[in-house]
């Protein structure tokens, strides 16, 4: 019986990319990254209230979920795009969002929080959902991530409104995240100006409120 055996260099190239993957996953669920960014300071900080304390702390746990599923998505899209200028596009964006992991990490600290159980396995299926989009083609991938960014934005617009009034720093925080969204949505939209399919928009808003709704308790 004769197979045939995978070429040295493609299997070194595939062993890096499963290396890489991994150590983003596990990095990224640690709460291992490297914000480049300071957090925003905050206009006001005013001592908050057992209540408002709590319901601070769910909502930056959703929206730290959220990081770690952008992590894992623009990985995947990365990893899979066969042009190093989209590449290079999405792993600076993917920066952006390093920093918003941290920030919504070290807010829930103050904040006597903690991150959602279920994070690596929204992690693993953003990274399969990112790796679909990028095999689809950077017109498709770019579409995918136009769509993304703008259901995210127009969810941390939701959260502005519902954060307690009094909780200054997770508000500059998460308006500080959101203005990011909106500039990674415009620059993908400049790229790639695709309209992505309504159905497959309401698909993802249905996904994102099955994991807000989750991860909001656990
Ligand atoms: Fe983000
Ligand atoms: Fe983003």
């Amino acid at each position: 019986m004769t197979g045939e055996q995978p070429e040295p260099a493609t299997l070194v190239a595939f062993l890096d990319i499963c290396l890489t993957v991994i150590d983003g996953g596990l990095r990224a669920c640690a709460g291992a990254g490297h914000p480049q960014r300071p957090p925003p300071a905050a206009v006001e900080a005013e001592e908050l209230d057992d209540r408002a304390r709590r319901r601070s702390g769910a909502l930056m746990r959703v929206n730290h979920c959220g990081e770690i599923c952008a992590q894992a998505l623009y990985q995947g899209q990365a990893l899979t795009t066969g042009d190093a200028e989209t590449r290079r596009f999405l792993m600076a964006a993917a920066q952006d969002e390093e920093d918003h992991l941290g920030w919504c990490r070290q807010r829930l600290r103050e904040l006597g929080s903690r991150p959602s159980l279920l994070d690596p396995a929204f992690y693993a299926a953003s990274l399969l959902l990112g790796a679909i989009a990028g095999s689809c083609g950077d017109r498709t991938s770019l579409a995918f991530l136009e769509a993304t960014e703008d259901q995210v934005r127009q969810h941390l617009d939701r959260h502005l409104r519902r954060l307690p009034e009094a909780d200054g720093k997770s508000r500059a925080v998460v308006q500080a995240m959101r203005d990011d969204e909106e500039r990674h949505r415009r620059d993908a939209a400049r790229r790639q100006p695709t309209v992505f399919p309504p159905m497959v928009k309401r698909l993802m808003g249905v996904a994102a409120r099955a994991m807000t709704a989750t991860t909001y308790r656990l």
